[in-house]
């Protein structure tokens, strides 16, 4: 929300700046009880992709004025949205996306300037001379209508093959220009917008394989050369097939110890429930935890608009409700208000409620296993807490799906990355315990859910 300058070509007036300023005031003074106010409690924003043409319907707009603090178009600063013939460049729809985040003082990301895909026809003819004036000026249309409005442009997006080769990808201006492409139109982006962080942008490269040690090298070797890079974008689309990787933190960190920012970019997790909740968290905490990771940006504003709507990847459902990947985001951004938080605007009542129940799992003449269920009342709830005390002779060896504190022979236990539970779903945590001469059943106490 800061470095709105609009270029009076774009019809600037004091009065629409002013108002964004206001709007922005007023986001910051409000309690961290959104994703925007929450990630910028932790120095960092959340945004996410828009459509121009879903900014008319009220539920939309609304959610997104409310929640996210920058924008990505999702489809309308594409080379085929913005240059469809040579030299004619249409920024109608992608003016809209931006002058409506800056009247609500959102930051706006710019996608993107070279890539293989949504790619105009006339552009894959040309030969090798002519394609690489072609991209110069492309950049230069493209930035130069915004600059100074962008906090960040994608520079070149997907370069990189997927597959274990580490290889570059067939695309016109691989195929014709070569390695030195990306190169060459990080220095021309950052000639025509020198506020812009100048990204690259890719998938499958979230965590450290193959495709991801190729980006590495180029950006080491770019910063060895003084090739104006400032950051990596990691998509991060996930699902069954391609998960949130176990090390994706280590990953941002190796990109960040090579003196560039690192952002996500494309967020989605398909998925439901308590999972995608537990998923998400491990994103928002990877960033959190890597300094120099600078913003989120999930890729879309409900599951029906999603470009993987039957994955239902997103926060919102298609009625907007929040779902529990929502208050796992919230919590983790250190946010209140979540689902079943008093308070919260997307909650229908304050209900939060919890149940907790004993089972003993397995027996042996020295110990025991014993499992503890969580199941969330009437409303979704973000976290919960239980009690369990056990007789004075016993004692845990070990606890797990949970995180326990100790006061005498009594255990408190909070969720470990199993928070969030859906109205009516489950979690359960579980321990061994030495019986020490006493076989009597632990005591589990009332459960309290926020
Ligand atoms: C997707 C959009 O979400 C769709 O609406 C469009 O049809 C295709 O592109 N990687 C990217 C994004 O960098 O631009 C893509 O967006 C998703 C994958």
């Amino acid at each position: 929300m800061s470095m709105i300058v609009r270029r009076l070509s774009r019809a600037a007036t004091a009065g629409l700046v002013a108002a964004a300023a206001l709007t922005a005031a007023a986001h910051s003074a409000e309690a961290a009880d959104t994703l925007g106010s929450a990630a910028a409690g932790q120095g960092r924003y959340f945004g996410t992709a828009v459509a121009a043409s879903h900014l008319g319907e009220s539920d939309y707009a609304a959610t997104l004025d409310r929640e996210f603090s920058s924008v990505t178009p999702e489809n309308e600063m594409k080379w085929d949205a913005t240059e469809p013939s040579r030299g004619s460049f249409t920024f109608t729809s992608a003016d809209r996306i931006v002058d409506h985040a800056q009247s609500q003082g959102m930051d706006v990301r710019g996608h993107t300037l070279v890539w293989h895909s949504q790619l105009p026809s006339w552009v894959s003819p040309l030969g090798a001379q002519d394609l690489r004036t072609a991209m110069n000026a492309h950049i230069n249309g493209l930035m130069g209508h915004y600059k100074g409005e962008i906090h960040s442009w994608d520079v070149v997006n997907e370069a990189f093959q997927d597959g274990g080769s580490g290889a570059r990808r067939s695309s016109p201006f691989q195929d014709k220009l070569g390695d030195g492409f990306i190169e060459e139109a990080f220095r021309t982006a950052r000639a025509a917008d020198p506020a812009a962080k100048l990204c690259y942008n890719d998938y499958n490269t979230d965590g450290v394989n193959a495709k991801s040690n190729a980006v590495y090298d180029m950006v080491k070797d770019f910063k060895s050369r003084g090739v104006p890079i400032d950051c990596v974008g990691f998509q991060s689309h996930f699902n069954s097939n391609s998960p949130v990787p176990s090390d994706y933190r280590h990953n941002l960190q190796r990109f960040a110890d090579l003196g560039v920012d690192v952002q996500i970019t494309e967020l989605d997790i398909e998925g439901s429930g308590s999972a995608q909740a537990a998923d998400y968290t491990k994103v928002v905490e990877a960033c959190l935890a890597v300094s120099r990771c600078t913003g989120m940006t999930v890729w879309g504003v409900t599951d029906k608009y999603s470009w993987r709507s039957g994955g239902t990847p997103l926060l919102f459902d298609g009625d907007y409700n929040e779902k529990p990947a929502y208050g796992a985001v919230l919590s983790a951004l250190g946010g209140s208000g979540g689902p079943g938080d008093p308070g919260d605007p997307g909650d229908p009542g304050d209900g939060a409620s919890c149940t907790a129940m004993y089972t003993r799992t397995a027996d042996w003449s020295s110990g025991y296993n014993g499992q503890v269920t969580i199941t969330a009342g009437a409303e979704p709830i973000s976290s919960w807490t239980a009690t369990v005390t056990l007789p004075a002779q016993q004692s845990v060896s070990s606890l797990w799906n949970g995180t326990p504190t100790w006061s005498g022979n009594v255990m408190t236990v909070r969720p470990s990355w199993n928070g969030p539970l859906a109205a009516g779903a489950s979690t359960s945590f579980g321990f061994t315990a030495a019986k020490n001469g006493s076989d009597a059943a632990p005591t589990v106490g009332t459960c309290t859910a926020s």
